[in-house]
């Protein structure tokens, strides 16, 4: 090689590691402006992202020492709708209360008893006061069958009144008197619930803690039988109450939730019926009852969930959950 050529030579790769080395800085750059662009988009997802962190799950209460309070509602004796009937024993064979209150109106006291009601509709007597006591003793026996060792209530309806009232009348008003045939033919009397080993609460007396009559309080809600009627009742019941109540009478499965500062979340639940859904006595007015029954699972801390569960065509579909979740 010439001297000439070894100096263009030496020219031309100096020339290259020169080309070379800016190739280098500038893939350098490139790295660096890469790397702030990409930090530049992280921090603009961080901006842009919410700051809303929603808990997935929370625990499980414990059934710990849990148990089932059943409200056993309007049945009406010898005017008991049968499906309704069965349906009910079932889910109480299923659920096996700790504690049971039956909720009146489990006598019907037609007849001449119901006095103006029936007056010359001849087919609604067919049914003798007789009939109506063993029906509802043997509902009476059905239930404490089912649950012989849970605490049972039992509250006055307005058709067990129907009795006291029967025999002021015909005393003429002579306290003693009436005193006496209720001892004989009173609805605790007549439902044998002394020897059941039920009290009877009647709606002449106040109970522990409690300013109206026939009520009574177990843990934090109250149960009675009821006033009210319409599609409004159990708003209308809490607000006379201003506390948790169960209640019956009107036939319909309701429920109405409120709160307020003092107390924070509250409640009143009708408990609907399992008698007829059309009796006689409505002359061919279709009612609007709807039958069922209630039940709240207690905590030790008596806090509690009520649920209505109703009974529609003679089934309820409350045993299905077991064997859904379990
Ligand atoms: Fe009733």
């Amino acid at each position: 090689m010439s001297l000439k050529s070894k100096a263009l030579k030496q020219a031309d790769n100096q020339q290259i590691r020169k080309q070379q080395r800016e190739i280098d800085a500038l893939k350098r750059k490139i790295e660096i402006l890469d790397q702030a662009n990409q930090d530049l988009e992280e921090s603009l997802a961080k901006a842009r992202s919410s700051r809303i962190k929603l808990p997935t799950q929370g625990k499980t209460r414990t059934s710990k020492g849990a148990f089932i309070r059943f409200f056993v509602p309007d049945s009406h004796g010898a005017h008991v709708d049968e499906a309704a009937l069965k349906a009910m024993l079932a889910d109480i064979e299923y659920l096996k209360p700790r504690q049971v209150v039956f909720m009146g109106d489990h006598l019907d006291c037609g007849g001449f008893l119901a006095q103006h009601q029936t007056l010359g509709f001849v087919a609604e007597t067919e049914a003798s006061f007789e009939d109506d006591v063993n029906a509802a003793n043997q509902f009476l026996d059905s239930v404490q069958s089912l649950c012989p060792n849970a605490e049972m209530h039992y509250l006055i309806g307005n058709h067990e009144e129907r009795i006291e009232k029967f025999i002021i009348t015909q005393t003429l008003r002579h306290g003693r008197d009436a005193a006496f045939l209720m001892r004989l033919w009173g609805p605790a009397a007549v439902l044998n619930l002394e020897s059941r080993g039920i009290p009877f609460y009647n709606k002449s007396e106040t109970y522990a803690g409690c300013r109206v009559q026939g009520t009574i309080k177990l843990g934090h809600v109250f149960a009675t039988h009821g006033t009210r009627h319409g599609k409004n009742a159990a708003a209308q019941m809490l607000n006379r109450f201003g506390a948790n109540v169960v209640f019956g009478h009107v036939h319909k499965l309701l429920s109405f939730g409120d709160r307020n500062v003092r107390d924070g979340e509250m409640g009143a639940w009708s408990v609907g019926h399992i008698s007829r859904q059309q009796p006689l006595w409505r002359h061919g007015d279709p009612t609007d009852w709807t039958q069922g029954y209630g039940f709240q699972i207690v905590q030790p801390s008596e806090d509690f969930l009520h649920i209505n569960v109703p009974i529609i065509d003679g089934k309820s579909y409350l045993s299905s959950l077991g064997k859904l979740i379990s």
